[in-house]
């Protein structure tokens, strides 16, 4: 009778033990994909510039440079990320990088021509963006350390500015696109990476260079892939193929893993 009682409650313990293992900690941050944007927009100089808001019990010495995709700041889920950000403990600021002429991602295929959209904001225009925000959220704002995301069009800046002195302290990117090597080589901080297994922006010979790289300068580094993410996962997916789900969820507990272990 004992006996088999406590084999019973043994038997219990065990299944409420593996039961515990699955279960994410409840503090667990989730990246938010439908709702309305909590952050305002301020005009900074010009400049169109998002602020997304933390707790109040969030750091005030660090921020999140927001350095988004084509979409920029109408896209609902480049705001919704921001403000997942915010809720994980950091103030985010997302600048419109296109002054008011980001790509819509509702235009009918075609009617945009993105090579001539391109020769609209050339590398130099979005640095003197990107430089002005960062000197802004350190004067104004008195932020002492920043940690930049960039996803797509925005993962080729996080590396230019994470260089020596630019004002990048630690970097997060997926999907980076028109990512050089001398970019990849001049980044003086800890970086992570999300790169999708069906990218072709930052394919596996792409992705293995940068490894190459960051290894030989003995960065602080992290590359994560993701199989069966395409360009593009950590932003906008289809939410019904459970790879691309969870490409886009564990890709945002990757990017705060890394602030909150670097920054
Ligand atoms: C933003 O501020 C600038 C001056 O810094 C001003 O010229 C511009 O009209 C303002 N834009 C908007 C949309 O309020
Ligand atoms: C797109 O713009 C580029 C640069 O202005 C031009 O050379 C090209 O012909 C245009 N393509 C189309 C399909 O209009
Ligand atoms: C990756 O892209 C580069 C540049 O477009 C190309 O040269 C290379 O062959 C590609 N690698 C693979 C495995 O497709
Ligand atoms: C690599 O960096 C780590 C951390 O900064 C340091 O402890 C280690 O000595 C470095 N290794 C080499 C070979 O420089
Ligand atoms: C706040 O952030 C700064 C800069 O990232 C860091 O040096 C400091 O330790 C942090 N303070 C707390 C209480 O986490």
């Amino acid at each position: 009778m004992t006996m088999t009682l406590i084999r019973l409650l043994t038997v219990a313990l065990v299944g409420v033990a593996s039961v515990l293992a699955k279960k994410p900690a409840s503090s667990c941050p989730a990246v938010s994909n439908e709702g309305t944007p909590t952050g305002e927009f301020k005009n900074v100089s010009g400049i169109q510039i998002y602020h997304s808001y933390p707790g109040e019990t969030a750091n005030a010495s660090n921020a999140i440079l927001f350095i988004s995709d084509i979409y920029g700041v109408p896209l609902l889920q480049n705001k919704l990320l921001a403000d997942s950000l915010a809720r994980a403990g950091y103030l985010v600021i997302f600048p419109d990088l296109f002054k008011g002429d980001a790509v819509p991602v509702s235009s009918p295929e075609g009617t945009l021509n993105l090579t001539e959209w391109r020769t609209r904001h050339p590398t130099e225009e979005i640095d003197s963006i990107v430089a002005s925000t960062i000197t802004y959220i350190r004067s104004e704002l008195g932020v002492q350390r920043i940690g930049g995301v960039g996803y797509c069009f925005g993962g080729k800046y996080v590396p230019r500015f994470l260089a020596d002195g630019k004002g990048i302290d630690v970097g997060f990117i997926a999907h980076p696109s028109g990512l050089l090597a001398t970019e990849i080589q001049s980044i003086a901080g800890p970086i992570s990476i999300a790169a999708g297994e069906l990218d072709t922006a930052f394919n596996v010979t792409g992705r293995r260079a940068a490894e190459d790289i960051l290894t030989a300068k003995n960065t602080t580094y992290q590359t994560t892939l993701y199989a069966g993410a395409p360009h593009g996962f950590a932003v906008r997916v289809d939410l019904n193929i459970p790879r691309q789900k969870y490409a886009k969820e564990s890709s945002f507990v990757q990017a705060i893993r890394w602030f909150d272990a670097w920054l």
